[in-house]
């Protein structure tokens, strides 16, 4: 089959593979979606769109209403947020592409975070531009470090993407860090892709956005975590006037406009009663105490405690890399994603996502319990307790 290089070259996600090989027995510690229904106002919003006849194409960037309302929400970060500056877009994954589209191109260094979210590196190389990592290590609570991020930057490089809280570490980077890399953005004209689909969840501190502190700046967010809609595709981007236009034209071209009746459920979801974002938090909270709480008891395994996402990405000391390992867990009973997935940094280490019920977590890290041990058991290399 002839297919053009830039497809040909592209890996299917490390998430993927592994919820493929998953049976029906298996816990499911894999996948990065809430395990609840979005809210029952959003759900007959969408009904009564469909009734009254919001059927037909819309506007390509999006209700008016929705992105007025989006622009208020805004304002939490940055005042002079207004309904031009936002872009509707069919989910973060399609606006993290049309900003990709639209800044990058051959000849273009980009930072991505490693481990980093799947997405990054392929957005990168199919604009034509390098992906070129910077790291997030473990013993830096996966922070970003400044002296290798401008040893990083030259003249070629002209943006960086961030993801805070991160998936897959779940850590959040607080205000010194936003500072530090805004600071970093601006002194070297970078333009910066700021991805923030969990400020809702956010477990210690509050999340805070590089909105406000940029020069140019991309602002993506969605619909699909906060009010647990995956599945309706629904996103939205902020941005300068102008670049927002300039975008929009890649939109137009690639989704001629978002959904109409998802846009009214959304903006019913954004503008009704807030509680099941909070209860969603309060439910992730317990579950985050709870994955920390065992992790730091089975042997092999350490984990920082994630604060914000609904991930914990523990590293092991046993001598085998993170695809045998989550294989290892899977003949388990457990579906959880290698770190290597997410970047080479990732090596080493699981992802478990804890957005499953208390009960299947609970059995699930029983389960990582006994793999732990049976390795242990077998000598492989372990450490800690
Ligand atoms: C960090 C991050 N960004 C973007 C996305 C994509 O979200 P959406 O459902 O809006 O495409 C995900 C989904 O897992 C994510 O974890």
């Amino acid at each position: 089959m002839r297919v053009a290089n830039r497809v040909k070259h592209i890996e299917l996600s490390g998430i993927r593979k592994m919820f493929e090989m998953a049976d029906k027995d298996s816990i499911m510690l894999g996948l990065g979606e809430p395990d609840f229904q979005p809210p029952q106002h959003a759900i007959d919003a969408f009904k009564k769109a469909l009734d009254d006849g919001h059927n037909k194409y819309g506007s390509t960037m999006g209700l008016v209403e929705l992105r007025e309302a989006l622009a208020e929400r805004l304002h939490r970060w940055r005042d002079d947020v207004e309904m031009k500056n936002i872009l509707v877009t069919v989910s973060a994954t399609e606006g993290l592409m049309t900003a990709c589209q639209g800044l990058f191109e051959g000849g273009h260094e980009v930072l991505i975070p490693d481990p980093g979210f799947v997405l990054y590196e392929p957005h990168v190389r199919l604009a034509g531009a390098k992906p070129v990592r910077y790291s997030l290590r473990h013993e830096n609570d996966f922070l970003p470090e400044q002296e290798e991020l401008q040893s990083l930057i030259n003249p070629s490089t002209r943006g960086i993407i961030v993801n805070s809280p991160s998936n897959p570490t779940g850590a959040v980077f607080p205000e010194d860090e936003i500072r530090m890399i805004s600071d970093l953005a601006n002194d070297s004209h970078l333009v910066v892709i700021s991805d923030e689909v969990y400020d809702e969840v956010v477990y210690e501190q509050p999340h805070r956005s590089f909105l406000g502190t940029l020069e140019e700046h991309v602002y993506v967010n969605s619909f699909s975590k906060t009010y647990a809609m995956t599945g309706w595709r629904l996103g939205y981007m902020a941005a300068s006037e102008e670049l927002i236009r300039e975008l929009s034209k890649f939109s137009y071209y690639t989704i001629a406009c978002p959904p109409s009746p998802t846009q009214y459920a959304a903006l019913a979801a954004l503008t009704g009663p807030q509680d099941q974002v909070r209860e969603m938090k309060e439910k992730f909270r317990e579950r985050r105490n709870a994955v920390v709480s065992e992790l730091s008891s089975i042997p092999g395994f350490t984990c920082v405690k994630p604060e914000g996402a609904f991930y914990a990405f523990p590293n092991f000391s046993f001598d085998m890399s993170s695809n045998s390992m989550a294989m290892e867990l899977m003949k388990g009973g457990v579906i959880s994603t290698p770190g290597s997935a997410f970047g080479p940094l990732g090596e080493g280490h699981i992802r478990f996502s804890y957005a499953n019920s208390l009960e299947n977590i609970q059995k699930g890290m029983e389960r990582v319990r006994m793999v732990a041990e049976r390795l242990e058991g077998l000598g492989g290399e372990c450490s800690n307790g």
